[in-house]
């Protein structure tokens, strides 16, 4: 029995180990271009169109800010794929102006939308909009409404990544911005800064801040409500898995993940990942760390506010929305700093999963080693002694 026991501590840490060190060596060859196919320049309205081709299939991603803010990412099945935008069309965003050709390789398509920045006056400091009375939201900001910045100063071609910031033409908005830095990846990785989300190549990430809006009210807070659409045939959830570790992303032991499913089978098309913590200043530190709570999607009918959506999806497309709300009971307004930031993983497939970090590997490792270790002596010298006490038992024989 004890050397059953002993084989399934060796196989349970190989495998850990296996799941640490191994990694996933998956790439992708990421390309960018700015405004696929455009003859004259459209102030205010950029499509960035990157491109992350693998061995066999190829996936677009597209970033618009054309209307409300919006990732578009389509999965093909082949590796000459290309995205045909007419402009004019686009502009008016008529349905069926962005196409992927050839259509039929078209394997998967979703795309999370930022459609409006919510702030209520959080008078008792409880920091939960979903228990206030609508008296106590403020008009929120339409994110179709705002001017973006040009994508081609902010466009990092060597690390895939762009800045889109918007501002509303209130007085509120006169010296601020709501800006989204997009990067998309190559292979497996996690940026340093917190909450260092861990990506894959099948995912791109948002870390999108407000920064120097004057609140409307002394006790404000701030909401955003976002977006998602995919193909007929597919479902909205938000699930909350926990982990014991928190070297990556301290004092943070969850992870929300809005994962969109195939109606009658588990297979998930695609996901909106985050850690549910935002900062309130640039640079993320433990003390301006602050939870995020999120409601339940809920499925939209009315027009999208994206360009880019409207523009793309020709067929019947499910809407569902989510708030995702900044800020915990007691602690401080968004006055404060004039400052918060969340960070937010998109992609296709599983979203890719935080395993134990090497610290608490190594602590498991010694918790289960010990163990072991002692059974292995332990075992060893019973047999010795059995040994012994049998060729002492055969002495007096002789
Ligand atoms: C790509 O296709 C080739 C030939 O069909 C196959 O041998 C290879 O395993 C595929 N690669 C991947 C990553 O699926
Ligand atoms: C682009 O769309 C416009 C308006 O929908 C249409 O008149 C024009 O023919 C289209 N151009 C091409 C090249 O398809
Ligand atoms: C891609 O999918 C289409 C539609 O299912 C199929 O006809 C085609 O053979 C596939 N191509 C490759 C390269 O697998
Ligand atoms: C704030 O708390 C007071 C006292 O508990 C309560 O009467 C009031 O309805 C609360 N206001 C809001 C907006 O929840
Ligand atoms: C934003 O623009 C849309 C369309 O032009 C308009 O219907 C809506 O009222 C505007 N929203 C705000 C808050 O101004
Ligand atoms: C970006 O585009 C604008 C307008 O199209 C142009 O005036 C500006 O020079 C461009 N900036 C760069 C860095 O290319
Ligand atoms: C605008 O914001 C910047 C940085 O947030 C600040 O340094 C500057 O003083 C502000 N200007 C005004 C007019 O409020
Ligand atoms: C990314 O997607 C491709 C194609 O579906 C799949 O083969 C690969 O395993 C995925 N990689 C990761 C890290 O999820
Ligand atoms: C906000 O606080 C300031 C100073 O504490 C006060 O003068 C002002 O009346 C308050 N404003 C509102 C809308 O409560
Ligand atoms: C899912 O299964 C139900 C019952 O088996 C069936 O009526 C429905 O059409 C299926 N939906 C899809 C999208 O396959
Ligand atoms: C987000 O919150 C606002 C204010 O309570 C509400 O009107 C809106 O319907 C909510 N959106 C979603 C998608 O739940």
């Amino acid at each position: 029995m004890d050397k059953i026991q002993i084989f399934i501590n060796i196989l349970l840490i190989c495998a850990a180990r296996g799941v640490l060190w191994g990694g996933d060596d998956f790439r992708r060859k990421v390309s960018l271009e700015l405004n696929p196919g455009q003859k004259t320049p459209s102030p205010g309205v950029d499509l960035l169109h990157v491109r992350a081709l693998g061995e066999n299939d190829t996936l677009h991603l597209l970033l618009s800010s054309n209307g409300a803010p919006a990732v578009l990412l389509v999965h093909t099945n082949s590796t000459e794929s290309l995205i045909h935008v007419n402009w004019t069309a686009f502009l008016n965003r008529t349905p069926g102006s962005v196409r992927v050709e050839p259509e039929s390789s078209v394997r998967y398509s979703s795309a999370l939308v930022f459609s409006r920045l919510l702030e209520y006056d959080d008078v008792n400091n409880t920091a939960d909009p979903q228990d206030l009375p609508e008296s106590s939201f403020l008009p929120p900001y339409d994110l179709q409404n705002f001017t973006w910045s040009e994508m081609n100063s902010t466009l990092d071609y060597t690390h895939h990544s762009t800045l889109l910031c918007g501002r509303d033409s209130s007085s509120a908005f006169s010296n601020a911005s709501l800006c989204l830095q997009f990067s998309a990846f190559e292979s497996e990785g996690r940026e340093e800064a917190w909450p260092s989300l861990l990506h894959s190549a099948n995912s791109s990430q948002l870390r999108v801040w407000l920064e120097g809006v004057i609140p409307r009210t002394n006790q404000s807070r701030f909401s955003l409500e976002l977006q998602t659409v995919s193909e007929e045939g597919f479902q909205s959830r938000v699930d909350i898995h926990e982990f014991i570790d928190d070297e990556y992303t301290p004092s943070i032991f969850q992870m929300s993940e809005w994962v969109s499913s195939q109606v009658n089978s588990s297979s998930v098309g695609g996901f909106v990942q985050w850690k549910p913590v935002a900062y309130r200043q640039r640079e993320p530190v433990l003390e301006d760390a602050t939870s995020c709570r999120n409601t339940l999607p809920i499925s939209l009918t009315q027009p999208t506010p994206s360009g880019l959506v409207s523009s793309y999806f020709t067929h019947n497309s499910l809407m569902y929305g989510i708030n995702v709300s900044f800020g915990m009971a007691e602690d401080p307004f968004y006055s404060s700093t004039h400052f918060i930031s969340w960070t937010v993983l998109v992609g296709m497939g599983s979203p890719p999963s935080d395993f134990f970090s090497p610290l608490v590997m190594g602590i498991i490792a010694v918790g289960l080693g010990t163990p072991l270790a002692l059974l292995v002596v332990g075992g060893v010298y019973v047999c010795i002694r059995k040994r012994r006490e049998e060729q002492l038992g055969y002495q007096p024989i002789n």
